[in-house]
């Protein structure tokens, strides 16, 4: 094995990149391995064997050298790692922090899969092998990216040649409640000059992609009551109110003609957006017919006189995510609920306010409920929207390390999606983040049959391992 230890000198973009070749299927294997620890956070039923992914990942980080740890916090375990880097510049050189999670969402419905979701299969697609299971890309996959490229700087380096730190957590996609309370406490060990994330998408499986701009969320859930208990829809029916019929019009004014958001002071902080920018997104050339094509739509829908982009990228949206109540079983039952819930949540975007948004929605509903009736509200978390510059030596050093190995620069883009710890790293820990993912818009993300394209797992380790080495040009 070369060591920095002895003469100094990084290896090669080049030696780097063929031991991530030469490491690819066991590589691939050791993906497969994680993927089959259903670490479903969400569900207490799953908490031993989320426990046991992070172990598992904390056993992989050290046979890399690092000092690893599931740390213990008030919700799932937290993994944190430190590798100090190899050889006498490493202190010289820019703290890196990697950001990822390894917790998933929930599998269902189950009977929607082709195979189970915890049991990974590699399938033949159009672009080669993918793998598919539950997390596939959201996250293990791209937090496989990651660990692999420190993999093969292990095997060619000895080790990261920068100070490496990770922080891996688990409940990110079930409100992160451990996450601020564990930055706080452990800042210290967190110390880093830059986040990178890896967690988000590529523009195609072609062209790699920096994300910039990510929506926050406002998630809430609200319950209407309305009689005591549930009631013949004959007897009382068209004399009480009715908690579903209430909650599904309260739903039903939350939007006007124009699909605009009606709460007062939405939009308050909502900037248009720069021609700059603008202009860059119609310079991207996205598909309408492809991205909406894929899930058997023709038009889009959303707030009049924006594109597809724009609606999803800067412009910030409600949307019930469930509604429930009264009878929902087989055949009928004539039944007034006794009250109904449904779980709305907001896209937020620029400097909208997520505490004024969740107070103004309580208010809509508050205001428009008839004699008898009450709401009941629950948050489910309340993050703002981030924008990280464009303009970093960070995101010019990956910009880099992305060329070298896709042939072409990376476009910058934005996402719909929401990654509350961007936020909790920029607040908290002071620094921006560098969010650069391999994901595919047709990656089942959320759903059923999610997969990971191999391709983009080959390229994320990759491209890992070549941004670490252009960190590793830069000084501290
Ligand atoms: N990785 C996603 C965020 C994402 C999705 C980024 C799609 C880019 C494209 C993340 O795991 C996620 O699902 N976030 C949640 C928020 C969280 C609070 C549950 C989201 O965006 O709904
Ligand atoms: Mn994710
Ligand atoms: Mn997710």
């Amino acid at each position: 094995m070369s060591s920095q230890n002895s003469n100094g000198v990084l290896p090669s973009t080049q030696a780097l990149l063929a031991e991530v070749e030469r490491g690819f299927s066991a590589s691939t294997q050791r993906l497969c391995d994680f993927l089959r620890i259903p670490s479903v956070s969400t569900d207490p039923k799953f908490d031993a064997e989320t426990r046991r992914c992070a172990d598992w990942l904390v056993a992989e980080l050290t046979a890399l050298g690092f000092k690893a740890e599931a740390a213990k916090t008030i919700g799932q375990p937290m993994v944190v790692a430190h590798h100090p880097g190899v050889g006498p510049d490493a202190a010289k050189r820019p703290r890196i922090l990697y950001y990822g999670h390894y917790d998933v969402q929930p599998a269902d419905p189950l009977e929607l899969w082709n195979s189970p979701p915890f049991e990974p299969v590699l399938v033949d697609g159009p672009r080669g092998k993918r793998v598919v299971a539950r997390g596939a890309v959201d996250d293990k996959g791209q937090v496989m990216g990651i660990v692999e490229a420190l993999r093969a700087w292990h095997a060619t380096a000895g080790g990261p040649p920068c100070p490496v730190t990770l922080m891996i957590e688990g409940e990110e996609e079930s409100g992160s409640k451990s996450l601020e309370p564990f930055m706080h406490e452990a800042k210290a060990r967190l110390a880093a000059d830059v986040c990178v994330v890896s967690d988000t998408g590529m523009w195609d499986i072609a062209t790699p992609a920096i994300t910039t701009r990510l929506r926050g969320l406002v998630y809430m859930e609200v319950t209407v009551h309305g009689p005591t208990r549930d009631l013949h829809s004959g007897m009382y029916g068209g004399a009480v109110p009715n908690p579903i019929n209430v909650l599904s019009k309260i739903i039903s004014e939350l939007h006007d003609g124009e699909r605009r958001v009606t709460i007062p002071g939405f939009y308050d902080g909502v900037g248009e957006l720069p021609a700059q920018t603008k202009a860059q997104w119609e310079s991207l050339g996205f598909n309408d017919g492809e991205f909406l094509g894929d899930i058997g739509l023709k038009e889009g829908f959303g707030e009049r006189g924006r594109s597809t982009l724009e609606r999803t990228w800067s412009r910030p949206t409600c949307d019930v995510n469930g509604i429930f109540g009264g009878y929902t079983g087989k055949g009928a039952k004539t039944v007034i609920a006794a009250h109904a819930t449904a779980k709305i949540s907001f896209r937020l975007v620029s400097k909208q306010d997520p505490a004024k948004i969740a107070k103004a929605f309580e208010q809509f509903v508050n205001s428009r409920l008839p004699a008898g009736c009450r709401a009941e509200f629950e948050s489910h978390g309340a993050n703002s929207a981030i924008e990280v510059s464009e303009s970093s030596r960070f995101l010019a050093a990956a910009d880099r390390g992305l060329r070298a190995v896709f042939g072409k620069a990376p476009l910058l883009i934005g996402t719909g999606g929401s990654i509350p710890a961007v936020g909790s790293i920029q607040r908290i820990l002071g620094m921006d983040s560098l969010l650069v993912g391999f994901g595919l818009d047709d990656d089942c993300v959320h759903s059923p049959n999610e997969k990971f394209e191999l391709e983009c797992y080959r390229n994320a380790i990759r491209s890992h391992a070549a941004m670490l080495g252009e960190f590793a040009q830069m000084t501290r």
